[in-house]
């Protein structure tokens, strides 16, 4: 199977980098990281990079007075490269139209959160605030909205009364690890057709139903 090229993009520690990498490694995944670009010097996953011989590049956005100029050098650095598809993963900045325009469907970004609920920021905060009994986390395509774009796989986590913004992000982020690259294969795999806001994955075995209670249902239990 002809493998895709990936450009990957982050800010900050680069765990999902790390599981594209290991996946990549493991020959489940069939795709190869032609760059991984940063908008921040000190971003750990430039040292995971590293690790690995990938190439980098840091594009910082201090030597732009414009976000549509920083965005070109971004398109220009992943043309180069021949990127096809570009995965954001943990990268703190939105992109311009004309960036998306660039590579029309051809980019993903992986948010904490089971999307439309808590789009943004700091969204572990906000799901045990707000008292949800689950969260989970969102791989979609990424369109002009901040975390709107068409949803292709989700997973989902319990919340717990004990739980702080900490242990529910490394909860989700253990299942982040495992969506991303499954993907970024079904898109390696031409498996993922986007029929207006909905992401039809062709050939699927559906997900056993599994219906799930938090707290569970004692009254039903033997
Ligand atoms: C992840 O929680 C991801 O969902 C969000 O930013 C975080 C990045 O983590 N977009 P890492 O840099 O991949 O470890």
């Amino acid at each position: 199977m002809k493998k895709v090229n990936i450009g990957v993009l982050v800010s900050g520690s680069g765990s999902n980098l790390q599981s594209i990498i290991d996946q990549i490694e493991q020959e489940r995944l069939h795709a190869e990281i032609k760059v991984v670009i940063s908008n921040n010097p000190h971003a750990y996953a430039l040292e995971r990079a590293a690790r690995h011989h990938l190439p980098v590049h840091v594009i910082s956005p201090l030597d732009f007075h414009q976000r549509e100029d920083f965005d070109r050098q971004m398109t220009e650095a992943l043309n180069a490269c021949e990127v096809e598809l570009v995965v954001l993963a943990g990268f703190m900045r939105v992109l311009t139209p004309s960036f998306l325009r660039s590579f029309p469907g051809r980019v993903m970004n992986i948010h904490p959160s089971l999307l439309p609920a808590f789009p943004g920021l700091h969204v572990q905060q906000q799901a045990v605030e707000y008292g949800v009994r689950f969260s989970g986390c969102t791989v979609h395509f990424v369109d002009e909205g901040v975390d709107t774009g068409p949803i292709i796989i989700q997973a989902i986590v319990p919340v717990f009364d004990a739980d702080t913004a900490d242990t529910l992000a490394a909860r989700i982020l253990r299942e982040e690890h495992l969506i991303y690259p499954q993907a970024i294969q079904l898109y390696a795999e031409r498996r993922l057709e986007v029929q207006g806001r909905k992401v039809v994955v062709t050939a699927v075995t559906p997900s056993a139903y599994q219906a799930m209670q938090n707290p569970s249902l004692e009254m039903f239990a033997a």
